[in-house]
């Protein structure tokens, strides 16, 4: 696999992440986040957050949200985190989250939040309808990085707005309150072969967990007749793969597809195109593709369900993760309730 460029080596630089547990973790979010949180965990202190309070933005079954919580932390560790090195730990664990997201709603303005597509796709047509904190989400998302005073942050290329925002919080808190510096303008790790994952149903949409039809991604616990069918029925087009990467242009659902071999492969599409072009799909690229994805995936989902087998163990690691990130955050947060100008702690 190729390993996400990180910009500077190590020192002051701090890693933050989150992945909802709102459902089944699907490719996307492997390549898109978890690949690059493993890599990332050797070269910096890094956070990786279960973020439930974000979960809970749209309706979760209480019973669902618990067992959902551990499977992301399972999935987490699976994919090669490793506890003992990055802080692993449930957002909800931490309240100084909560804390400081309410400072930043008072930073954040209006207009900001109006501009955030996230919130127009969630919400679709009836957004009276949803909830006050589906709203608010980014800035309970600005408020994760910024409690660590995070210089960096691996997401998927959804997520780009959403960092954005962070950053005009940042600047606007820093600005407001004179406090030049205080917060990091932080940097969205977004580069890498897995950024955008598309829907094997439609080049042009997302992998996503909330699409209807389970054929549009893989699970990381579909197992391997799964995998191989739902690559069989993907969506191409009628021509052979092209020999140039340049003719993958408007092509959403090839380039997609080399995209995948690519990022799973540790190898650039034109690579792939070089053993594959010319060729028709089905015979040989599909089946070749279904079997990195097995040999890639097989063993992550057998350690998720090793991991899912003790709850309590997973309930442990996570507590201690919550520790150890509430000892970074409380004096960050301290200091910016002084600088806000609250008598608590002086
Ligand atoms: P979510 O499942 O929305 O909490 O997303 C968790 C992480 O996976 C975020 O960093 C997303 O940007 C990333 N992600 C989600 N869907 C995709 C996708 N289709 N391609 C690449 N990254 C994705
Ligand atoms: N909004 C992110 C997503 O949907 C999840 C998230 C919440 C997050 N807080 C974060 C990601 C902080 C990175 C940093 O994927």
């Amino acid at each position: 696999m190729t390993e996400p460029a990180f910009p500077v080596a190590t020192g002051e630089h701090r890693v933050f992440s989150g992945v909802q547990p709102s459902g089944a973790l699907h490719l996307g979010n492997y390549l898109g986040a978890l690949v690059k949180f493993v890599a990332l965990q050797h070269q910096t202190q890094c956070l990786y957050c279960v973020v439930d309070l974000h979960a809970i933005t749209a309706w979760q079954a209480p019973k669902t949200l618990a067992a959902q919580t551990r499977e992301i932390a399972a999935a987490y560790f699976a994919a090669g985190v490793d506890p003992a090195e990055a802080i692993v730990f449930a957002q909800s664990a931490v309240p100084e989250h909560s804390e400081l997201a309410w400072i930043f709603n008072c930073v954040a303005r209006l207009g900001w939040l109006d501009r955030m597509t996230q919130f127009k796709e969630k919400s679709g047509k009836h957004k009276e309808r949803a909830s006050v904190g589906l709203y608010t989400y980014p800035v309970l998302q600005a408020a994760d990085i910024l409690l660590y005073k995070a210089t960096h942050v691996p997401v998927g290329e959804d997520q780009k707005q959403h960092l954005e925002l962070t950053r005009d919080i940042a600047a606007k808190f820093n600005h407001d309150f004179d406090a030049p510096g205080f917060f990091p303008l932080t940097e969205a790790l977004i580069e890498g072969p897995g950024a955008r994952i598309m829907s094997l149903r439609d080049g042009a949409a997302k992998m996503s967990k909330s699409d209807p039809s389970d054929q549009s991604r893989i699970n990381l616990t579909d197992d391997a007749d799964t995998i191989a069918s739902k690559i069989r029925r993907a969506k191409t087009d009628p021509l052979p793969l092209p020999e140039s990467v340049d003719d993958l242009k408007g092509r959403p659902e090839a380039d997609n597809l080399v995209g995948i071999f690519a990022a799973l492969s540790g190898q650039t599409k034109a690579q792939v195109l070089a053993s594959y072009g010319g060729q028709g799909f089905g015979q040989i690229f599909k089946p070749a593709l279904a079997d990195l994805l097995v040999e890639r995936l097989a063993p992550v989902s057998a350690e998720m369900r090793r991991l899912m087998a003790d709850p309590a163990e997973i309930d442990r690691t996570l507590a201690a993760g919550a520790q150890r990130a509430r000892a970074l955050a409380e004096p960050i947060l301290a200091e910016t309730k002084r600088i806000v100008g609250f008598t608590a702690g002086r």
